[in-house]
């Protein structure tokens, strides 16, 4: 059996699907903190099959240990953790807290019930300014700058030094680029709570006409047309990366690490024209002033998931915006 931490939450509940799909034994656990009961529901009726749900807060270290004796888990899907860069920096402390206690909490659970499989959700974030473009996965790390992306930098080192004190845990870092989109049905999607930060979740409540106008954090980047490039990619594509990163640890034993992302660069301007391409849908912007703690360019090279996952990214940003307007719709908020 699966655990998969977070279940319901953007990446997680994208991921449980991709493993119904496959036929695999899943159990989830999620507070609903940053996420709803409903997408348990949406989860089933996407892929007509059922899993155990267990609503309970990873840090809870009681509770999490009835999970693994209730059940015979083979291996955990980490999902479970904040991911807002700005609260991050507001809260530094919850995140630490929920972030890396919450990490500790479940690997030390995992290590007593002996359950030494572990995919964990990293982010390109923990290369910082990047040493050279595309990213490769031995590209120097470290230089976060907010407490978010600091979290991410120290649950790879947790694990590295625990990988080295006891190589018999199998584990897999995913270095996630800039996730987006939605699944096709319309059914589950990304629901950030107020006002979005990323570039994606503004862009479709400005579409929506639920914010006003897009602000463009800098256009004198050096970039082709000066606004900020990244390396979009489908959560669809995403999650289907760890099955993938599930696979690799069924038949090889290690500790591997690998970035996620189509390896193309799209800038702010990219997503905007595209977007109102593919939904007809008007985008107003302003130019606004670079938001701190933001890079010009970060895109991945992603050979190594290629090469060693047998994984590859295949929706286009055609794709990504088509799929993210899709869920505003079905969802009624349009
Ligand atoms: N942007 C705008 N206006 C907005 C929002 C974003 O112009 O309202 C621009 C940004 O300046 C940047 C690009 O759009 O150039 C993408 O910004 P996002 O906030 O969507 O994404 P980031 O690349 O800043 O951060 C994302 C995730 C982090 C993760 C990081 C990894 O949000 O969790 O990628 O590289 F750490």
């Amino acid at each position: 059996m699966i655990l998969v931490t977070g279940g319901a939450g953007y990446i997680g509940s994208h991921t449980v699907v991709e493993l119904l799909n496959e036929g695999k034994d899943v159990i989830v656990i999620d507070n609903f903190s940053n996420s709803k009961k409903q997408t348990l529901d949406s989860i089933k009726k996407i892929t007509n099959k059922d899993f155990k749900f267990y609503e309970i807060d990873y840090l809870d270290r009681e509770k999490l240990e009835k999970v693994f004796k209730e059940n015979q888990i083979d291996s955990v899907i980490n999902f479970a953790g904040f991911k807002a860069v700005g609260e991050s920096v507001i809260k530094p402390l919850d995140y630490y807290i929920n972030n890396i206690s919450g990490a500790l909490t479940l690997l030390d659970v995992m290590k007593k019930y002996n359950v030494k499989k572990f995919v964990f959700s990293s982010s390109a974030t923990v290369y910082g300014e990047p040493e050279k473009i595309p990213i490769t996965e031995d590209c120097k790390i470290g230089g976060t700058t907010n407490p978010y992306g600091t979290t991410k930098l120290y649950i790879e080192q947790i694990l590295k030094d625990l990988y080295k004190s006891d190589n018999t845990w199998d584990i897999v870092i995913l270095r996630y680029f800039n996730p987006v989109g939605s699944h096709e049905s319309g059914l589950i999607g990304e629901e950030p709570n107020g006002i979005p930060n990323n570039l994606m979740p503004y862009i479709v409540r400005v579409a929506s006409r639920q914010l006003k106008e897009l602000s463009i954090f800098g256009n004198d980047y050096d970039t082709k047309d000066g606004t900020g490039v990244r390396d979009y990619i489908h959560v669809v594509d995403l999650a289907k990366g760890h099955i993938k990163a599930l696979q690799k640890l069924e038949k090889d034993q290690g500790l591997f690490i690998y970035n996620l992302g189509t390896g193309n660069g799209y800038s702010v301007l990219d997503m905007v024209k595209t977007f109102e391409k593919v939904t007809g849908k008007k985008v107003p912007y302003k130019i606004a002033p670079r938001r701190e703690g933001d890079i010009a360019t970060c895109y991945s090279d992603p050979t190594k998931a290629k090469k060693e996952l047998n994984w590859e990214a295949t929706k286009t940003l055609e794709d990504m915006c088509k799929d993210a307007w899709n869920y505003i719709e079905k969802n009624g908020k349009k």
